[in-house]
């Protein structure tokens, strides 16, 4: 797969033959690379059990091959037909009211149930022995968005055989459990069931064990398809589209080694600046955990809406230009390319007014010009593929703290993981301080700094990989609540973080969690020390020096005078911790001036606020992306050869409002580029 990739879903089966011809030409006309079909086509691909209907797809793979479009083939796993559902109701979800839902949605379908995974399997294995070999075929999507949870007895029948495995004997489970605690203590395997809805608060290690078992459960499903089409057809590389989102129950850390490139998909749910900042998260999310796949550290963004960004209350149309920035934004951080959900928009059904490259409105619209236009800018800029993103900055981001962290029970009910890890990633990304969000901890060696955002559980194993890097050199901070608890989510005694007292050389006595409206003022610890006004709020701690010095105080309430950053030499390293959740300004300081101290730096320092500058590199070349997401013309110091415009640039490039360059240069590490 040379070059970048470009183009989305498409669902030929909505449409006429004479709109899938048009959509064949307008798709050479846009340069499209990439048309992921099937995701949704089961029943008319089987419209009966056992017999196959391909004639339709051979005609689209055919047409689309004829054209230069290479096809993402699904397996249509995700939506089984009515047929089968109506054969097996026993293979319906049962969510935790322990309702069995029914079909005519999508999703609709429990991995645990034999009659599925036989299915699902069995169109797998026929769609890999049919498109073996066909010119269109450029890799395999399996399924889509795995994240199903189901309750049903077979699922309970599956979770003990899992939780077996897990543990030696019922004795470690009840100690792991914590059983003691209401009486649950477990005398046989049979007793146990999936964490159904029951009469008051749950067990918190039995909800975050039935999560891992699904994420597990759903893999077991993933990789039989996989294997099918590997046998099949060897050489086609073989994913699946990861979905983001505190429901998902997949641990993707884990999935990342089983794909050979990870995909995400990814839509911001906020209109503004932030939808950039969400996407340059999801972006090093996907990096990190490719970083873990064979296929990495290159990772794909597979599904993106094109024209709208979606929030709870309305859909917003994108700003001229803003599609083709947000591409580039992806392809800067080391994305294969720009697929989009999707490539026509549909007439009816449960998404009629998504958005897509061809929209209700036909080709003869801005989006679709853009589409064109964005087509054309990838093909120009396709030798960047090869570059990958080298940053010396990880941010810890682990989904078993993010689902533990969910329960209830807990001091606050605003405590989320994944937001804790997109502030820190925020502060970097507005100082323009590329990281990588990393959710194992294979490699840590390639990071000079590491910054643990509510990493609430760890294992023994990972608090001494920790003590040696940070002891070999390495920067960490830890925010409150990370190293509370085991992997069993059971709390570390003798004062918090348990896991980590010693490294950061503090001891947190006590929680004081503050209510939404409360703030608690800092000072700096040693008069003189440049720190913007800082404030915390959310959460503030009892911190006790225990080898740490301070560097900011709480100043005021019950809490005045005591320790609320702290900085501890370990080796040649130096282990930072934040009690609370301190304000954007003063946590961009804390951040900024540990990773200047790690030698860590930004790509580019001075740009203006909203400016982008992110590089890629290979071999003695890079090639550093500038992306102005405001509304203001910049100039940015840059020097080498505008690849969007073919142009070169002498010391510095004009970016126009919502505008991108993507400059050709020399690694800053090599050296002038050779002549020619
Ligand atoms: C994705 C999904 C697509 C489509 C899209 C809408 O999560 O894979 O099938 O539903 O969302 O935004």
């Amino acid at each position: 797969m040379p070059g970048l990739l470009y183009g989305g879903d498409y669902n030929p089966e909505q449409w006429p033959a004479g709109v899938q011809a048009e959509d064949a030409e307008l798709m050479r006309r846009a340069r499209v690379t990439t048309a992921t079909v099937g995701v949704f086509a089961w029943s008319k691909l089987e419209p009966a059990p056992g017999r196959y209907d391909f004639g339709w797809l051979d005609e689209v793979l055919d047409r689309l091959a004829a054209h230069g479009v290479g096809v993402a083939l699904a397996t249509p796993t995700a939506s089984p037909p009515p047929w089968f559902s109506l054969a097996h109701p026993e293979a319906l979800p049962v969510n935790a009211d322990a309702v069995r839902l029914s079909h005519s949605s999508r999703d609709t379908y429990c991995a645990s149930a034999p009659a599925y995974r036989t299915a699902a399997r069995r169109i797998a294995a026929a769609l890999g022995e049919h498109y073996r070999g066909h010119p269109a075929l450029a890799m395999w999507h399996v399924h889509n968005e795995y994240g199903t949870t189901c309750h049903c007895d077979l699922t309970a029948e599956a979770f003990r055989v899992w939780l077996r495995g897990r543990y030696e004997g019922l004795d470690q489970l009840n100690d792991a459990w914590t059983t003691a605690f209401w009486g649950q203590h477990y005398t046989d395997w049979a007793q146990i069931r999936p964490p159904r809805r029951t009469q008051y608060l749950p067990n918190p290690a039995q909800v975050l064990d039935f999560r891992r078992f699904t994420s597990d459960e759903l893999l077991a499903a993933y990789t039989e398809q996989r294997d099918l089409l590997r046998a099949a057809t060897p050489g086609v590389p073989v994913t699946t589209n990861f979905v983001l989102g505190g429901w998902v129950p997949v641990n993707h850390a884990r999935w990342a080694r089983e794909v050979d490139l990870v995909a995400i998909d990814h839509y911001p749910s906020e209109p503004g600046m932030a939808a950039e900042e969400q996407a340059a998260f999801a972006a090093d999310l996907a990096r990190g955990w490719a970083r873990q796949s064979p296929g990495g550290p290159h990772w794909l963004l597979m599904e993106t809406a094109p024209n709208l960004i979606y929030t709870a209350d309305r859909m917003h149309t994108k700003e001229p230009g803003r599609m083709a920035r947000q591409s580039l934004a992806a392809v800067a951080r080391g994305s294969r390319g720009a697929l989009f959900f999707q490539w026509r928009a549909p007439r009816g059904g449960a998404e009629l007014f998504h958005s897509a490259l061809v929209p209700h409105a036909g080709p003869d619209s801005r989006v679709y010009r853009e589409a064109v236009a964005l087509g054309e800018a990838l093909d120009r800029i396709g030798e960047t593929a090869e570059g990958t993103v080298e940053a010396r900055v990880a941010i810890g981001y682990d989904e078993p703290s993010a689902w533990a962290l969910q329960g209830a029970g807990l001091p606050s009910n605003r405590l989320d993981h994944a937001e804790e890890a997109q502030r820190a990633h925020r502060a970097l990304w507005r100082r323009r301080i590329v990281c990588d969000v990393i959710g194992v901890w294979e490699g840590l060696s390639a990071y000079r700094m590491l910054v643990l955002p509510g990493h609430y559980l760890m294992t023994d194993g990972q608090a001494a990989e920790l003590r040696a890097w940070v002891e070999a050199g390495g920067h960490l901070v830890v925010t409150y609540l990370t190293g509370i608890a085991d992997e069993h989510a059971r709390v570390r005694t003798g004062g918090y973080p348990g896991a980590l007292r010693e490294l950061l050389g503090v001891r947190v006595e006590e929680f004081h969690p503050l209510g939404p409206d409360d703030r608690v003022a800092l000072t700096p610890a040693t008069s003189g020390d440049l720190w913007p006004a800082a404030t915390g709020d959310l959460w503030s701690e009892t911190v006790h020096l225990a080898g740490a010095h301070a560097l900011l105080r709480y100043a005021g309430g019950v809490l005045d005078g005591l320790p609320a950053v702290t900085r501890h030499a370990a080796g040649d390293g130096m282990a930072y911790y934040v009690s609370t959740r301190l304000d954007p300004e003063a946590y961009g300081h804390l951040l900024a001036t540990v990773a200047a101290s790690a030698g860590a730096g930004p790509e580019q320092s001075g740009l203006p606020s909203g400016v982008e500058a992110v590089r890629r590199q290979a071999g003695d070349r890079s090639w550093l992306f500038l992306l102005n997401h405001t509304g203001d013309e910049h100039e940015v110091p840059a020097t080498g050869v505008d690849l969007l415009t073919g142009t070169a640039v002498t010391d510095a490039i004009r970016l126009p409002a919502g505008g991108a360059a993507l400059i050709r240069q020399a690694r800053p590490d090599v050296g002038p580029l050779p002549a020619g």
